[in-house]
């Protein structure tokens, strides 16, 4: 039963960074005896130019079928002035859409070699190795009623509306578990429970999740605008952080800060188990876009690209050993020096994507 596995490398640098996963998974392929059902998709400004939409029906209907879908990115100058509807970040959101994935994994890794790329000192952040759960479907930025309204004296009123129900609360709860089992055991549940309902229910469903499946795993709350501060003040006591979807926007993009670089970000999004495999639908991502600006001169950063295939490995194959294997690889690559243009630093050598593929491959 080889995994399934659609690969959907976008524009821009997204075939670029894409085709140094490639080199990786053949390698392992020769040397690890392990391969993957792989097929290559079109996403994006790409499917636009073939097929005259960002993402077509066979290529969704691949990625409801497949273990875990590798993308790439998208969008670009060329297609910047299609309406709204026709972009190629319509072909992201649809996918995003029909494989509900309400779970965005954000994790902050700090390699010895990059903690100096930190916006914190050395010895706070070296090491790191947190992640953010984000639930994404649901709360502030969706619920109803929401809007603009002018009252009779002409003043304007703006309305947002924050809810959450049970299973929207459990479904991330219980990812939050599964993920803590595969890493430090440990997880941060953080909200608002002292001036939100919420956050009231939000601690209550995760407390009653953790009683019934949450064996082993350490459960502790946090206020959300603590966990900020704890985020900055020292990092490294947290292993999981699962929270809100506005929280975890502005949590995940601090924390990404601890790590210092855009093209060294990788991230996950999970949707729902089939009921009867177990399988959960998983898309991952780096989280930088298709850089126009440095797309075609062989210079951008793999390894983003090269981290969200090691999330992949680790979360939707259990492939605990090889994950670690890709990771262990690129430590050890930054430790020797190497670095692609932008996170190079004085004393470091500077690489070619390609070269940082064939350092990384050598490792
Ligand atoms: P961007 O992330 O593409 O680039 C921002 C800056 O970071 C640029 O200077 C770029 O050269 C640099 N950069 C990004 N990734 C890098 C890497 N791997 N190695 C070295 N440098 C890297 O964001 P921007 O410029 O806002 O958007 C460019 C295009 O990407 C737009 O069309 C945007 O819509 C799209 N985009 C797509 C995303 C996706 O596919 N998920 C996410 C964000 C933007
Ligand atoms: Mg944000």
């Amino acid at each position: 039963s080889n995994k399934k596995l659609l690969v959907l490398p976008g524009d821009g640098i997204g075939p670029e960074v894409m085709r140094q996963v490639r080199r990786v998974v053949d390698w392992m392929d020769k040397r690890r005896h392990v391969s993957f059902d792989l097929q290559e998709g079109l996403c994006g400004g790409a499917a636009i130019d073939a097929h005259g939409t960002p993402l077509t029906d066979e290529t969704m209907a691949d990625a409801l079928q497949v273990d875990a879908v590798l993308f790439g990115s998208v969008g670009g100058p060329k297609w910047d002035d299609l309406p709204f509807e026709q972009k190629p970040e319509r072909g992201l959101l649809r996918l995003r859409k029909e494989m509900d994935l309400f779970a965005n994994l954000r994790p902050a890794m700090v390699f010895p070699a990059m903690a100096d790329a930190s916006s914190l000192k050395r010895e706070l952040v070296e090491g790191l190795d947190i992640m953010i759960l984000r639930e994404l479907t649901g709360g502030v930025y969706f619920g109803e009623p929401r809007g603009v309204e002018t009252l009779a004296d002409g003043t304007k009123r703006a309305v947002d509306t924050q809810v959450y129900t049970t299973p929207e609360i459990e479904r991330v709860a219980r990812v939050a578990f599964e993920l803590a089992r595969k890493r430090g055991g440990k997880v941060h549940s953080v909200e608002k429970a002292n001036v939100m309902h919420t956050g009231v229910l939000w601690r209550q469903t995760v407390t009653k999740l953790h009683e019934a499946e949450g064996q082993g795993i350490e459960l502790h709350h946090m206020y959300a605008d603590n966990c900020a501060m704890q985020l900055v003040r020292y990092p490294k006591q947290f292993d999981v952080i699962v929270t809100d979807n506005l929280f975890g926007d502005m949590l995940s993009d601090c924390a990404a800060m601890l790590t210092g670089s855009l093209g060294m970000l990788p991230s996950a999004s999970l949707g729902a188990e089939d009921p009867t495999t177990g399988r959960r639908m998983a898309l991952y991502e780096p989280v930088h876009g298709s850089a126009p600006d440095i797309a075609g001169k062989d210079i951008a950063n793999p390894l983003a690209e090269l981290l969200s295939f090691a999330m992949l490995l680790r979360y939707s194959f259990d492939m605990q050993e090889d994950a670690d294997m890709v990771e262990t690889a690129i430590t050890n690559v930054l430790n020797a020096g190497f670095r692609t243009a932008d996170i190079y630093a004085p004393g470091t050598a500077k690489v070619s994507t390609t070269v940082m593929g064939d350092t990384l491959l050598r490792e």
